[in-house]
């Protein structure tokens, strides 16, 4: 009773708000109330839920040609019912055909690869799965080419010579240019990525205690491997922008048919993962040409706690106590000194660039 009065109520205040032009085809007439920022609710859960869809920005999307119910395709009338399961990323467009194979187009080919990897997991889950990402966990609805605004000029001016529709120039260039500029990722918004859940302790812990129970192998890796890779080499330097350095994906990712290996990870105790003791040497060889078997054994994921591995944790500790007396010796030194000059007549002047000026009251006894 309470949804349908919401139902109406929403559809009354969208009889009174102004018609915002829309940027795309809109046939199902969804935006007719989706188009306004006010719409929205609070879940049984207390979740704030914005229903809202932006016209202008959603025909800016890669996803902007898919009409709204072809994603949408449990609602069957309008107005309509509260949904249940929502989206799913493996079905089939109506209304899009895979122009190479002729048939609706689905990203059932990555899906079925994602479903075999270790984050395989059904649309909607519950208790540990439920952890696992879903496709929409990594991937929003990205923009085409996030830094323009509209196709340049200059190159659109270039196609319509011969296709004569700039909207077609248009549509092509967005689809294309987005994947030769490789508009993708950052290693910072990999590492932020992953992170997300793999610096999460207390879910890590949750599967770690839950893998332990059920005698289910996990990696040795598993509870530590954002704070470490934070720790180590390749953590510090990717966290200055370097963008060659080793992220992630890098590594837990094979580099042949990088877009959909992303989707197949796998864990280092299966023999087909590119980190197996088998393939380390590889995987390090991609950027390190060098690199040999002893190099391919230098932890990736370093931890300095005590519990885990105690070498590290003395080392790191006597190298902080070594720096540290270091730099306050040399500290309380420079007072000293200063301190002694002083009552000797030679102080510092901060004007006109800082030296020690003044002639010592101590007579050269030489
Ligand atoms: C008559 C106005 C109206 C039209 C037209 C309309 N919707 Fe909605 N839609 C609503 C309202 C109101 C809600 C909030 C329902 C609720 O609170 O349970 C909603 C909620 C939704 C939700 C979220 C449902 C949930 O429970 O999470 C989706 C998805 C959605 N609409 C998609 C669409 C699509 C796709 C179309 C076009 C085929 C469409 N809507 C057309 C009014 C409309
Ligand atoms: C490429 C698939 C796709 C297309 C096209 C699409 N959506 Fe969605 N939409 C999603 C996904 C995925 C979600 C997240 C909720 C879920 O997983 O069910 C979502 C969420 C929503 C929500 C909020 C529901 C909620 O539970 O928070 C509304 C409202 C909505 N879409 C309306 C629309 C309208 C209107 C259009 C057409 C202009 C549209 N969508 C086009 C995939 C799509
Ligand atoms: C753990 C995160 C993650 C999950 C889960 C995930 N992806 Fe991806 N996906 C990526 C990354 C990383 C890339 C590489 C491109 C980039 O960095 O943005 C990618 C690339 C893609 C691309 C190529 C995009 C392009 O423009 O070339 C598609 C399509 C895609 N994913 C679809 C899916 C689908 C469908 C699912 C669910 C079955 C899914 N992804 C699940 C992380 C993920
Ligand atoms: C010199 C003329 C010419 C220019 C300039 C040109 N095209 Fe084409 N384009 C063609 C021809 C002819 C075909 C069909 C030929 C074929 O199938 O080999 C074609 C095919 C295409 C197709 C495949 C269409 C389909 O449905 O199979 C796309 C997409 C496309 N062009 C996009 C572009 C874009 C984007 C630009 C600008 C960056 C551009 N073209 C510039 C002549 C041109
Ligand atoms: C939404 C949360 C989430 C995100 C994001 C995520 N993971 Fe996971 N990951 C999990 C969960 C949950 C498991 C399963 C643990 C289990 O088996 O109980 C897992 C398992 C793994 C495993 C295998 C562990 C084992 O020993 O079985 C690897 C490797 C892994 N993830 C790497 C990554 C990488 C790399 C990324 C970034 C591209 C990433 N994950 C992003 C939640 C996430
Ligand atoms: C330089 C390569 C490299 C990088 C970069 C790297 N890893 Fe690993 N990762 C490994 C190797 C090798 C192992 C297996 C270590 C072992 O058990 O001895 C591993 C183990 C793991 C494990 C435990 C599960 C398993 O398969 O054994 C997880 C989870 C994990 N890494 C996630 C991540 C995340 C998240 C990042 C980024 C924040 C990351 N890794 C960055 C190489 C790397
Ligand atoms: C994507 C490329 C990439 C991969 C894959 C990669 N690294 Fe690196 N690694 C780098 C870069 C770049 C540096 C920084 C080199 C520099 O500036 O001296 C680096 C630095 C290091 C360093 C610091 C000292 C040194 O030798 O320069 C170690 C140790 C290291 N990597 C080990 C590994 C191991 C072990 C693997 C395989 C498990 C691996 N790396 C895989 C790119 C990579």
């Amino acid at each position: 009773m309470k949804k349908i009065g919401l139902l109406v109520s929403a559809f009354i205040i969208t009889l009174w708000m102004p018609a915002i032009s829309q940027a795309f085809v809109d046939d199902e007439a969804c935006l007719m109330c989706h188009k306004y920022p006010k719409m929205g609710r609070v879940t049984d859960e207390g979740f704030q839920k914005s229903y809202y869809v932006m016209p202008e920005v959603f025909a800016k999307t890669v996803h902007r040609n898919v009409p709204c119910r072809d994603c949408h395709y449990f609602i069957k009338q309008l107005p309509h019912r509260p949904v249940d399961e929502g989206v799913r990323c493996d079905r089939a467009c109506h209304s899009i055909t895979n122009p190479s194979t002729g048939k609706p187009f689905s990203h059932a080919p990555i899906y079925n690869t994602f479903k075999k990897s270790v984050h395989g997991r059904e649309k909607k889950e519950t208790g540990l799965q439920d952890d696992k990402p879903y496709c929409i966990d990594c991937h929003t609805n990205p923009l085409y080419n996030p830094d323009e605004d509209v196709p340049p000029p200059r190159i659109i001016e270039r196609c319509v010579v011969c296709h004569e529709d700039d909207k077609f120039a248009n549509r092509w260039y967005n689809h294309t240019s987005r994947r030769i500029r490789e508009v993708k990722r950052d290693s910072q918004e990999i590492v932020a990525l992953c992170s997300r859940c793999h610096g999460n302790q207390e879910m890590l812990l949750r599967h770690k205690k839950a893998a332990d129970e059920e005698g289910r192998e996990i990696g040795e890796k598993y509870i530590i491997a954002a704070e470490s890779y934070k720790k180590s080499f390749h953590g510090k330097v990717a966290k200055y922008g370097d963008k060659n350095v080793a992220n992630c994906l890098d590594c837990h990712a094979a580099a042949e048919n990088y877009y959909m290996s992303v989707h197949e990870l796998l864990p280092s105790r299966d023999p087909q993962s590119p980190i197996n003791a088998a393939n380390r040497t590889k995987t390090c060889q991609k950027c390190h040409e060098t690199a040999d078997q002893s190099y391919a054994m230098i932890d990736p994921h370093p931890t300095f706690r005590k519990e885990l591995n105690e070498f590290n944790y003395y080392s790191e500790t006597v190298y902080n106590w070594v720096g540290n007396i270091a730099l306050f010796g040399l500290m309380l030194m420079s007072l000293v000194e200063t301190i002694g000059r002083k009552r000797d007549g030679v102080s510092w002047l901060l004007r006109r660039g800082t030296t020690w000026r003044g002639r010592g009251f101590r007579k050269n006894k030489r």
